[in-house]
This record gives structure tokens, sequence and C-alpha cells, in this order.
């Protein structure tokens, strides 16, 4: 484990608080998850015109869809008749969306086709599920709930440009996806990826996987990379090691150039101030997966689980009235770098 942190002082966590309260959550729902850049999808999920998926953030339903003419869509998954969820299923393909409690009809941008319980189909705004801002990067499909919001590039410019040298990411499909409700709040598994100090102790088999002398944790503006050569690797093949990258606020992207590239997401969805949604998803470039895929699947998913049931038994420290926050470990300084963009999310306007 590499210390960057020269400057060190002991330093008190955001508070437990932050981690089991109610109000608290409403608030980061509003200022943290319905304003920033949320992974959504990925464009091998609507290939063809019709294509569609449906996608919940912070109770926020949405659909994405693929138009008539290919254009890519993200509108709220509400009938704008009276307020009824339209599309039921997780994806399809339709040639138009229909709410089942009037029967209205919506084409595949959102905009209505038919009102049978209306004479004219002039109904103002309510002609029109509401749209939502999308941005495609690398194929990996983002939404913003805020209509103001500025474009991802103002924010992510260097996560995206750290990307470019990837040039096999547009050439990925999403080939499988699993995923795990957690009991503990949508921080605390952040937290956790965001150090490696629990690394020897709880991931055996990662310890042994990666250098753990030489683990590289570094930060950026709003998001960070960490990074290790494999312990196995000859020194002719070291430098094209995997990164696994955070991005603020809610999402992992592991990336692993090898012999034919490939990339695992993980979309980290708040449910409650105590429940969490984590959303895995693996691409590559073709839809057979090979034993070696399958290695790392599995590899990725034991590491995932021994993560899950510390946060678990984290989330119930929480609970205690033994304190009211932690501290950080000098090698604790990209949480601490979350809890900062945290904290400046919450109090901003
Ligand atoms: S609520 Fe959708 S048609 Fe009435
Ligand atoms: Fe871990």
């Amino acid at each position: 484990m590499k210390e960057l942190q020269t400057d060190y002082a002991l330093e008190h966590t955001i508070p437990y608080e932050n981690y089991v309260s109610p109000q608290i959550f409403e608030k980061e729902k509003k200022k943290i998850f319905q304003s920033s850049w949320i992974l959504a999808g990925h464009m091998s999920q609507v290939e063809k015109a019709g294509d569609f998926f449906t996608f919940d953030i912070a109770d926020q339903p949405i659909i994405i869809s693929k138009g008539k003419n290919n254009e890519l869509n993200a509108f709220y998954n509400i009938c704008p008749h009276r307020g009824t969820i339209v599309e039921k299923s997780e994806c399809g393909n339709k040639k138009v969306f229909t709410c089942t409690y009037h029967g209205w009809t919506f084409h595949l941008n959102g905009k209505l086709n038919k009102a049978p319980n209306f004479t004219t189909n002039e109904i103002g705004n309510h002609s029109c599920m509401t749209k939502v801002k999308l941005e495609v990067f690398q194929s990996m499909i983002f939404i913003n709930l805020n209509p103001d919001a500025r474009p991802m590039a103002e924010t992510y410019g260097d996560f995206m440009a750290s990307l470019e040298k990837y040039t096999f990411l547009d050439s990925l499909k999403k080939i499988r996806v699993t995923q795990r409700v957690i009991d503990a709040n949508w921080k605390a598994v952040v937290d956790n990826y965001l150090e490696c100090d629990h690394c020897k102790i709880a991931h055996p088999e990662f310890s042994k996987t990666f250098d753990m002398k030489n683990y590289h944790i570094d930060l950026h503006a709003n998001f960070s990379c960490q990074y290790s050569e494999l312990t196995n690797k000859s020194k002719e093949d070291q430098g094209d090691h995997a990164n696994f990258y955070w991005v603020w606020p809610n999402l992992m992207v592991s990336i692993y150039p090898g012999k034919e590239g490939n990339m695992t997401t993980s979309q980290i969805l708040p449910l409650s101030a105590d429940k969490t949604l984590a959303i895995y998803s693996y691409y590559f470039k073709s839809d057979e997966i090979s034993e070696e895929q399958e290695e790392l699947i599995r590899f990725v998913d034991q590491v995932r689980e021994e993560d899950f049931d510390l946060v678990e038994l984290l989330q119930k420290g929480f609970h205690t009235n033994a304190f009211k926050y932690g501290v950080y470990s000098p090698t604790e300084y990209a949480m601490k770098y979350f809890h900062n963009l945290y904290e400046n999310a919450i109090n901003g306007q």
C-alpha cells in the first residue's frame, strides 16, 4: 500500500448519522442522485429501433429507448395523464408504450400518440412524458435528472480523457448482469471500495493476486483510480494492468486491457438510508464467455461478496450509541475525498 498522504492528522469521518437518517437520505436523493450524472445502461442494451430498458434512480423511474430514427431518448416512466408507471418490463422492443390505466399510448421518444379518453391531442405539457438529460460516453449511457445539469465533460473531463486510451471500449457488449441488495447505506459501500487497508484481511485471494506492497490509489477531480501489478506477471507484461475507477458519486468501472479488453461496472443505487442495490455488469467483446472470463467473473464476485458482508456488519455499528464518527487512517485519503465531495453536494444550494 502506497501512502501518499504526508500531512496526516487524525480526523473524523462524516457523522454516522448520515448513514442511518431517513431525513438525510431524502436530502441525498435530491442533492446527489437527482442532480448528478448517473450511469443508467449501455448502448448494447438498445441496439435496434424500438429497443428500450427501464431504470430507477433514487425513486425516479426512467425509460431509455431507441427511436425510429435511431436517436436515443430518456424520459420519466410516468404517464402525463394521471401519473401511473407506464412501462412495467425491465427491457424489450416496442413500437409504442401503452399506459395500462386509461390506455394512452406514446411514441418511442415519449411523445403522446393517442389519448383515447380525450377529444384532442392538444393537451399542453401533458402531451409528452417528461424528458431527461442523457449523454453517451464510451457506449455507457448516463442520465441526469437535473434539467439544468452542465455537460458531463465539465465535471468528468479528466475521467473521460483517461479512458480515451482504451480503444476497445466501444466494441464491448453487456453480457452478464448480477445484482444484490445490501443491508447498508450506499456510502458505506463506496467507502469500502475507496480504501484497501482491509484487503489483506478480508480478501486473501485478491491480496495474493495483486502486489499489495505497490498498490496505488490515485485521486483525480471527481474520480479515483486504483491499480497494482499482478504478482505472477512477467516483467515484459507489466504496464497494461487493470484500473479500478471510482466515479463520483456511485459508479465503479474496472477496465482490464489484457489480450482482449473487457470491463465491469458497479452501479451503487440507494434504496433507503440502510438498503442499497448494487448492480454488476460484465462487458466483453463476444457473447461467448471464455473460461478465462468466467474465472474473472468468479474472482470479482468473490471479492464483492467479501466486501458486502463487511459493510453489512458496519451498518449495524452505525446504529449503535457507541461512536458518532469514525477516524481516517493515513491510507483512507480517497474515502476522505469522497466525503469532501459529499459534504459539498449536501451543503450546497
Ligand atoms: S394514467 Fe395513464 S392513461 Fe390515464
Ligand atoms: Fe474490499
